[in-house]
């Protein structure tokens, strides 16, 4: 198995590492800056005789190295600063993310490519129109991330470890994404049984403002050790076609009363990538978030056409 990650930065270094430590494929990790891929694979590779893995990494700024991966991982392109919206970086990001994938695409017609870059849900509609793939070939990381936090701040508020709390988390990978408490559970038992309302707003609010809050204490960049262990986890779902059920954000056509956009849904994880969409029915309030949400990501889609 191959696996290519294209930026060598926080985000695709964390995540060559865990591939390569965990030993479930090979990588090749990508960069346009000279030295960086090459020094970072380099680094990884004299870890493996400790973590006992014979994974290979190779670290390159030549695209004809990703050729014939079965998954591709965009997470090059510019991070948040303090004070900044993940909408902040739509331009200069559409461009690189054009520039990859226009260039790993056709080497690789049979992989399902991953967009970590943000603002992902519309870094991921211009990944599907440069790519020509087939849409579940395209699929988006936010909502397992998102989950996460939202799984963590649970946990913490109960005291109960992070593992036994399940957590959904729809919409766009923005401030407006929609935590779901109705559908977030402790070993089955939904939180609205377990915490009051203030409470469970409170937690919702954290996870909304979870990237920007880890922004503002690192100053220099954004979070990448949780958002690279959520691509891991995605990555992995497709290598071994585990059919996991996952929040990505994916192309809808008519699902979620929403057509021609991406954003986070429920979908089945597996070789072909997003293999199905699972929907749910919202309640009323749930519908109007998740309509707010996609209507953000719409409007960056319209601004980036304008
Ligand atoms: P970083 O700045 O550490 O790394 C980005 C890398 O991309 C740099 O090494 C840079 O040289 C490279 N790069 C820039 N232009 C390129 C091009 N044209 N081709 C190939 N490589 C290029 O940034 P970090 O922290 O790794 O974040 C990467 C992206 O992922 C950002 O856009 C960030 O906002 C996004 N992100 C998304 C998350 C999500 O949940 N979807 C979570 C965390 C980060």
């Amino acid at each position: 198995k191959k696996v290519s990650v294209i930026g060598a930065g926080n985000v695709g270094a964390s995540l060559a590492q865990m591939i390569v430590q965990s030993a479930i494929a090979d990588v090749v990790l990508f960069d346009i800056a000279d030295g960086i891929p090459q020094g970072k694979a380099l680094d990884i590779s004299e870890a493996c005789p400790l973590w006992g893995s014979s994974s290979s990494i190779l670290g390159t700024n030549d695209y004809s190295h990703t050729e014939n991966s079965d998954v591709i991982v965009i997470t090059a392109g510019f991070p948040r600063k303090p004070g900044m919206s993940r909408d902040d970086l739509l331009h200069a990001n559409a461009k690189v993310v054009s520039d990859v994938v226009e260039n790993t695409a056709r080497l690789s017609p049979n992989a399902v490519i991953i967009v970590v870059t943000n603002p992902m849900d519309v870094m991921a509609q211009v990944s599907l129109k440069v790519s020509g793939f087939d849409s579940r070939k395209v699929i988006g990381m936010g909502g397992v991330l998102d989950s996460a936090r939202f799984r963590t701040f649970v946990a913490w508020e109960l005291s109960v470890s992070p593992e036994d709390v399940e957590a959904l988390v729809l919409g766009g990978h923005g401030d407006l994404m929609v935590p779901m408490p109705r559908f977030t559970t402790v070993k089955g038992i939904p939180i609205t049984e377990l915490l009051s309302k203030d409470r469970i707003d409170a937690l919702v609010e954290r996870t909304r403002h979870g990237g920007a809050e880890i922004v503002s204490l690192l100053k220099t960049g954004s979070a990448y050790y949780a958002p690279a262990a959520a691509t891991y986890q995605m990555v992995k779902a497709i290598l071994f076609d585990e059919k996991r059920m996952l929040p990505c954000s994916a192309y809808l056509d008519g699902k979620y009363k929403t057509n021609g956009i991406y954003t986070g849904v429920p979908v089945i994880l597996g070789s072909g990538g997003g293999e199905k969409i699972i929907e749910i029915e919202l309640n009323e309030q749930e519908s109007i978030d998740f309509e707010k949400s996609v209507a953000a990501v719409k409007l960056l889609v319209s601004k980036l056409n304008s």
